[in-house]
């Protein structure tokens, strides 16, 4: 983060101390003290309330009774009837929008007994339940004289680079490659994601990162151990958001506030912090806040599908009305709030054009009125549910825990190890804290 960038939050929140509904406009030292205070009694009455361990036990179901939550799956399904119920015990009356989500290959690669990501490229040909069996073949970078007769029958392991995909893959299935599985040439936690064009490959193809690449050409290649490549169509396929709204009495037309949070993972990963941590505090401050009184209108809204594209906050933003638009204040979306990893000191505010907006500017003030341990960051980062909201024309934050300065994820980010044990109650107390206190902020009646 620049030096820009820090002034600009550190000046936002005086900004925002001094245009509080409750600082002092006389000055005196007495006012002053009194309305801190005040400040102070009116925030204690919501985190006094926010209970981690209740956050703990949401993030135990989600991640370990039901695992990894792809979107479109049965698992996905159970989260959001999970979510539905308690909301519902809440006393809640609860929206539920079901949206089709695009058709799409999904892949399982076992290599060693170890499952190994993969994304399938559209274009590829998908395999039977059993899937395609067969030992590897190095064949470089794909190129023609790359083949030789003994990749006949094998899969070949092709590295990204100079020719196209398309290409690659033609050489491989002239050769008489039984499939193609091409590996990343640049570091990078995602699979590779390819582009075949218009291209239909005759045989099952899968990207991996350059990590796992390297993996199976040391540790599988050498010992001719078989490796299992299975890739099945998903289509016809739907998702669902769980939106529970809470509307004040007597105010008509009021202003809305989101606050948000994705519940699906991507496969192999349990999602402990990505994304149960964001969902887990969200219920919590959905029970908490839901008998306090308010002027403005809350919603807490938990998307699905969000890992294959945010298609479930796109579908939810697309499907305001141009009033309901206009009356919308802002967006905080939780996202990765709950890792214990050392260091992720610092709670992030990805907006996507890296500016401060009014949820960023209110969290300041927060933070500064709780005394917030973890330092506030403002950063410009996409990839998560406030890019919907930005695009939509509402102002959004995406609040995230990474480390200060490089702005590094745990390294169990989408992988099976993004469990609970590396979840910190404490860390979920202090976002639950600040962003309670900051939602409150802009909706209590006070
Ligand atoms: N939980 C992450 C959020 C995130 C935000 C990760 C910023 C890294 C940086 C989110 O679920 C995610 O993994 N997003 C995808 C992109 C999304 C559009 C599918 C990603 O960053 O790969
Ligand atoms: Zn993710």
């Amino acid at each position: 983060m620049g030096k820009n960038k820090c002034a600009a939050v550190v000046l936002s929140a005086v900004l925002l101390a001094s245009s509080f509904a409750y600082s002092p406009t006389f000055g005196t030292s007495t006012v002053q003290a009194e309305a801190t205070e005040y400040k102070h009694a009116f925030d204690q009455k919501v985190i006094k309330r926010f209970k981690a361990e209740r956050s703990m036990h949401h993030i135990q179901f989600l991640s370990e009774q039901l695992g990894p939550r792809v979107a479109g799956t049965k698992e996905e399904e159970k989260a959001a009837s999970y979510i539905k119920n308690l909301l519902t015990s809440y006393g809640f009356d609860i929206e539920v929008q079901e949206f089709s989500i695009p058709d799409r290959l999904m892949g399982t690669l076992e290599a060693n007994g170890n499952k190994v990501r993969v994304n399938i490229p559209t274009g590829a040909d998908s395999t039977d339940e059993a899937g395609l069996s067969g030992t590897l073949y190095d064949a470089n970078l794909g190129y023609p004289e790359d083949f030789t007769s003994e990749v006949e029958g094998k899969i070949a392991l092709i590295s990204r680079g100079e020719l196209t995909f398309a290409n690659k893959i033609k050489n491989a299935t002239e050769a008489g490659a039984a499939g193609v599985i091409i590996y990343n040439n640049q570091e990078g936690t995602a699979p590779l994601n390819m582009s075949l064009g218009d291209y239909q490959a005759s045989v099952p193809v899968a990207g991996i990162t350059k990590v796992s690449g390297e993996a199976l050409l040391n540790d599988v290649l050498p010992s001719n151990t078989e490796v299992t490549l299975t890739i099945e169509r998903f289509e016809n396929s739907t998702s669902k958001n769980i939106i529970a709204t809470r509307t004040p009495k007597h105010v008509e037309d009021p202003d809305i506030l989101h606050v948000t949070a994705h519940y699906d993972s991507v496969q192999y990963a349990p999602g402990a912090n990505d994304n149960a941590s964001g969902t887990s505090v969200v219920l919590e401050l959905a029970r908490i806040l839901k008998s306090y009184p308010i002027d403005k209108e809350l919603r807490f809204v938990f998307f699905g599908a969000e890992e294959i594209g945010l298609v479930g906050s796109d579908y939810y933003v697309n499907k305001l009305s141009e009033e309901e638009v206009k009356r919308s204040i802002g967006n905080f979306n939780l996202d990765m709030v709950g890792t214990d990893w050392d260091q992720a000191t610092s709670i992030y505010m990805n907006t996507l054009d890296g500016q401060s907006n009014i949820v960023s500017e209110t969290a300041v003030a927060a933070a500064e009125r709780l005394d917030t341990p973890s330092p506030l960051t403002l950063y410009q980062r996409g990839a998560s549910d406030h890019v919907s909201f930005y695009e939509g024309g509402i102002d959004s934050v995406n609040f995230i825990r990474r480390e200060p300065g490089t702005a590094d994820l745990e390294p169990y980010y989408h992988t099976p190890q993004d469990v609970l044990k590396y979840i910190s109650e404490e860390r979920l107390q202090e976002i639950g804290e600040l962003i309670g206190a900051s939602v409150y902020q802009i909706v209590g009646n006070k």
